[in-house]
């Protein structure tokens, strides 16, 4: 199978020619790659930012001399309802996201700092870099975290967040998702990843779901509906569990990853 040519202006790619990349690229993965692959030239600019040496060895007890800490006072209950951070109820789908950490014995992982940023429910991010023509929510920040409880627990309520332009491609939506960020225990742990919504048909067109080759490692990042979650008259309720390490672990993507 030859590769298909990657083309050099990379904003006018069409999406027939990244679906032929995805592929090309998941034909010549190796069996069960459940992270995602650094380099994945569908997936424009991981090419140019991934890494390309190896880590940098920090020692861990150095680098925590200065880099940031929290204490269990430092976070307010409240920041974990991302509808109830101004004067007014934001636009869109109330949900609640509840699930547990866990690590790869199935063992909850408790007092773990879980932040979460996602779009509004037009697909619009507040950042200068996001200034495609969505309207902005002037009640919906799109920030929230928690630590999650003694069972491994952590639960936001939200608003369902849409899909967005971006430009990796002509014509590229990402699908709906919320960035997920796991503090560790010390700062050199951190990991991030994403959480997308059941049956969204943006998946299979999407370049950074499918850098995640196998195809169980990508259904793990999606919730699943859970009407035991959901209240009645007020929202609608998603699960989803984290796993940090073992054959099952969640996908993780670098810190560049900013779509
Ligand atoms: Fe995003």
């Amino acid at each position: 199978m030859t590769a298909p040519p990657i083309a050099q202006t990379a904003p006018l790619s069409s999406q027939s020619d990244i679906d032929a990349e995805i592929a090309f690229a998941h034909a010549r993965a190796a069996a069960a790659e459940t992270q995602p692959q650094l380099a994945f030239p569908a997936y424009r600019s991981s090419v140019l930012r991934h890494p390309t040496k190896d880590l940098r060895h920090a020692d861990p007890e150095g680098a925590e001399l200065f880099a940031p800490v929290f204490g269990h006072t430092d976070i307010d209950p409240l920041e974990a309802d991302l509808t109830v951070q101004h004067g007014g109820e934001p636009i869109g789908e109330r949900i609640r996201v509840s699930g547990r950490v866990l690590d790869g014995d199935g063992r909850p992982v408790r007092n773990q700092l879980v932040e979460i940023w996602q779009a509004n429910a037009a697909g619009r991010y507040i950042h200068k870099r996001d200034q495609h023509p969505a309207p902005i929510d002037p009640n919906f920040t799109g920030v929230g975290r928690c630590l999650t409880d003694s069972n491994g627990g952590y639960s936001f309520v939200t608003i369902k967040p849409g899909p967005y332009p971006w430009r990796n491609h002509r014509n590229a939506w990402r699908p709906a998702h919320i960035h997920f960020s796991l503090f560790g225990t010390d700062f050199t742990q951190r990991m991030i990843t994403q959480m997308y919504f059941p049956s969204d048909p943006l998946f299979a067109l999407d370049p950074i779901y499918q850098a995640i080759t196998d195809q169980n490692a990508r259904d793990r990042l999606v919730a699943k509906y859970a009407h035991d979650v959901s209240e009645h008259e007020w929202l609608l309720g998603y699960r989803w569990d984290i796993v940090l390490t073992g054959s099952h672990r969640t996908a993780m993507e670098s810190e560049d990853d900013d779509e």
